[in-house]
């Protein structure tokens, strides 16, 4: 029997303590886990692909079935390209419910023999997103409990560098 690969797709603009929490659920329920990162985003992202790839190496080190890459165009492609079975998505509220559905059905309707599975993080991230970290963090709060140390250092280095851009 071939391996069970389930891709985790995303932006990723930064990770967050909640993807973790998925990433730590999905990489006990698959053989392996690939978190992809899709490269060709339509919003401007606060951190370039290299900076957003560096960080989810670093935090996903540690775990041995799991691993890092890009993708751009239809993520249905590239996950046959992988050999995977399934895409994993977390849903943290109803409000999440409407968008991921479409979606799904979406990559179902182009790629039959992708399943979409979904996960919930824990409660404790229900509320934890990458643009509300970049927002609190901009305006001085601690992300501490949001995101992992090395997302706030780079968080860190990244206001710092504009600072000292918009001053020179
Ligand atoms: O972290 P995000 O921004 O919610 O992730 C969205 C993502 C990357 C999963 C989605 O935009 C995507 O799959 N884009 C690739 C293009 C594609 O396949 N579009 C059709 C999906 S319905």
């Amino acid at each position: 029997m071939s391996d069970n690969i389930a891709i985790y797709p995303g932006s990723f603009d930064p990770i967050t303590n909640g993807h973790l929490d998925l990433i730590e659920r999905g990489r006990h329920l698959f053989d392996h886990l690939v978190v992809a990162l899709l490269t060709n985003l339509e919003k401007q992202p606060l951190f370039s692909v290299d900076e957003r790839l560096e960080m989810l190496r670093l935090v996903t080190k540690s775990m041995p079935n799991v691993s890092v890459d890009t993708f751009s165009g239809l993520l249905v492609d590239y996950a046959m390209r992988r050999k995977a079975r399934a895409l994993l998505r977390g849903i943290r509220a109803f409000s999440d419910y409407e968008y991921e559905l479409q979606m799904a059905l979406m990559n179902r309707k182009l790629e039959p023999r992708l399943e979409t599975v979904f996960l919930m993080p824990a409660e404790s991230y229900a509320y934890v997103s990458s643009r509300l970290v970049k927002e609190v963090f901009q305006h001085g709060g601690s992300v501490k409990d949001l995101a992992p140390p090395i997302v706030e250092e780079r968080l860190r280095q990244k206001i710092l560098r504009k600072e000292s851009k918009a001053g020179a």
